[in-house]
């Protein structure tokens, strides 16, 4: 199998960048949404399914959650070049068919 081909530390790189992104599509639009509600504009889902605000109306506290969405935004899309540039590495430069192993109907 690739995986076990591959060295240990790519192998350790791949499971933290998997698990760091499952992480961040939760917590980026949770933080998103959070900061919103403190900073007192409640999120309306396309315009029409109001969501609830579960945290205060607080400047303090958007000043706090700010940051964390940038961060962890920023923290994701690193993430997500690092896990494409791990593909593309495996796909042209070890040419180990690792992407033919994605879609529909293929071993
Ligand atoms: C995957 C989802 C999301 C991504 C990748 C994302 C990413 C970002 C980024 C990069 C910024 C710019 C930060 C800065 O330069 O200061 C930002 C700002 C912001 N985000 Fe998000 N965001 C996401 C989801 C959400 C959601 C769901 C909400 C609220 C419903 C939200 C609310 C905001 C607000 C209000 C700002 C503007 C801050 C300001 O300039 O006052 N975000 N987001």
């Amino acid at each position: 199998a690739i995986e076990t081909a591959m060295p240990r530390w790519q192998r350790l790189a791949h499971h933290a960048t998997h698990h760091g992104l499952y992480l961040l599509f939760f917590a980026v639009p949770l933080l998103g949404w959070a900061y919103s509600s403190a900073a007192g504009f409640p999120v309306v889902l396309f315009g029409v399914l109001p969501l609830p605000d579960f945290v205060p109306v607080s400047e303090e506290l958007a000043g706090l959650i700010k940051p964390l969405h940038k961060l962890s935004a920023f923290t994701m899309m690193a993430l997500v070049l690092l896990h494409v540039a791990g593909a593309l590495k495996h796909q042209f430069v070890d040419r180990d068919g690792l992407l033919s192993r994605m879609g529909w109907g293929r071993g």
